[in-house]
């Protein structure tokens, strides 16, 4: 919390519906449907779910590259989409690190020239004593500054990417999909740099991933999106333990860890079918045509992300008949262990 005892950042009932064409006809699709969440300072929120479940889309509005449709986002309680100086400075304390490092840097400048922009946007000229320190935080020698990002390998690339987020000393950074394109001795590198430069810098994250095992293990808290809403929130240790909802629990059956044991203690619910198209939800919960669960109450009638214990909200009208996981569970999560000692 900050000391005004605020979240960092609050997303109140957000949406984002996109007008497109379907079939030759107008059509509305629902991107993200209504999703509330909060995040306190030098806290860390994992989102996980399929994709086309609206967590780049609710990245975007985070950052203020995309506006929502209705709802509200907020930062130390200030309206992030306020016009004029007071929105601009909301912003400002956000940056987001994308999937594909060399997409996001312009191959035509120099690294030291892309890290520098977010402090170059803000006014502020000579940046190259500021370049050459954040290239150093990120594990980056300082004379990569004068290369080009072809001359540098993937993981490389990606340190570039976080050091342009870091430059301006932002509060909060959203990382999406930051280390899907990297292989797998490479991802424990960054979520371990991850992990070195929150304790030192005390921001926070939004880690987004498909990954739910690197999910576990960097977030201090979990959110779970099914076609463009919260189906479960909770806390990581309180997730590894036992997810509620059963598509929570599909997710983390479908996840490849890898330690044998733990492979071998998950649980296993095979999915049905797949991911509705956003442009129909289903009735119901959305989550009905492929929930080995589901009654006719779940066609007719959506459930209310409810409170079930402390800080574990979930979506479902029979959270008591998700199957339990096997004792000693499927994953780590942050209480218990680190990058270090898991990927
Ligand atoms: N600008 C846009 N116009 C129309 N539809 C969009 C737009 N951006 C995203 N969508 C749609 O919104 C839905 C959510 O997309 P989004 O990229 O947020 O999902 P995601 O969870 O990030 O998926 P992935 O895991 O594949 O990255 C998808 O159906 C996508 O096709
Ligand atoms: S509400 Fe019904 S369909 Fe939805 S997740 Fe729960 S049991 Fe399954
Ligand atoms: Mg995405």
């Amino acid at each position: 919390m900050s000391s005004e005892g605020q979240p960092l950042l609050e997303v109140h009932d957000v949406k984002k519906h996109f007008d497109v064409k379907s079939h030759g006809a107008k059509a509305v699709l629902r991107a993200v449907d209504g999703v509330s969440l909060s995040l306190n300072s030098g806290e860390t929120l994992g989102v996980v779910g399929e994709s086309g479940c609206g967590k780049s889309t609710l990245a975007r509005m985070i950052v203020g590259l995309e506006k929502p449709t209705d709802g509200k986002i907020l930062m130390e309680g200030g309206d992030i989409s306020t016009p004029g100086r007071a929105g601009r400075a909301y912003r400002a304390n956000v940056q987001m690190v994308f999937q594909n490092p060399s997409g996001s840097m312009n191959p035509r400048r120099s690294i030291g020239a892309s890290v520098a922009e977010p402090l170059q946007a803000r006014g502020v000229r000579n940046c190259r004593e500021e370049v050459a320190k954040v290239l150093a935080r990120v594990g980056l020698n300082p004379d990569f500054a004068s290369r080009r990002p072809h001359q540098l390998s993937g993981g490389q690339q990606q340190r570039a990417s976080i050091a342009r987020a870091l430059i301006s000393d932002p509060r909060l950074v959203v990382h999406d999909e930051a280390i899907a394109s990297l292989d797998i001795s490479l991802q424990a590198q960054i979520l371990n740099l991850l992990l070195d430069l929150q304790q030192e810098l005390g921001m926070s994250y939004v880690f987004i991933s498909h990954d739910l095992a690197a999910v576990q293990i960097i977030s201090h808290r979990i959110v779970v999106m099914y076609l463009g809403e919260v189906v479960e929130a909770t806390s990581a240790g309180e997730f590894a333990r036992q997810p509620l909802h059963p598509y929570s629990l599909s997710l983390r059956a479908a996840t490849l860890f890898p330690d044998p044991e733990r492979e071998r203690n998950k649980p296993h619910v095979l999915l049905k079918g797949d991911v509705p198209s956003p442009l129909a939800p289903p009735s119901g919960c959305r989550f009905h045509p492929r929930c080995p669960l589901a009654t006719d109450l779940c066609k007719a009638e959506k459930p209310r992300l409810s409170k079930i214990a402390e800080e574990h909200h979930v979506a479902c009208h029979y959270p008591e008949k998700t199957p339990t996981i096997t004792e000693g569970g499927a994953g780590a999560s942050r209480s218990t262990e680190t990058a270090r000692e898991v990927i």
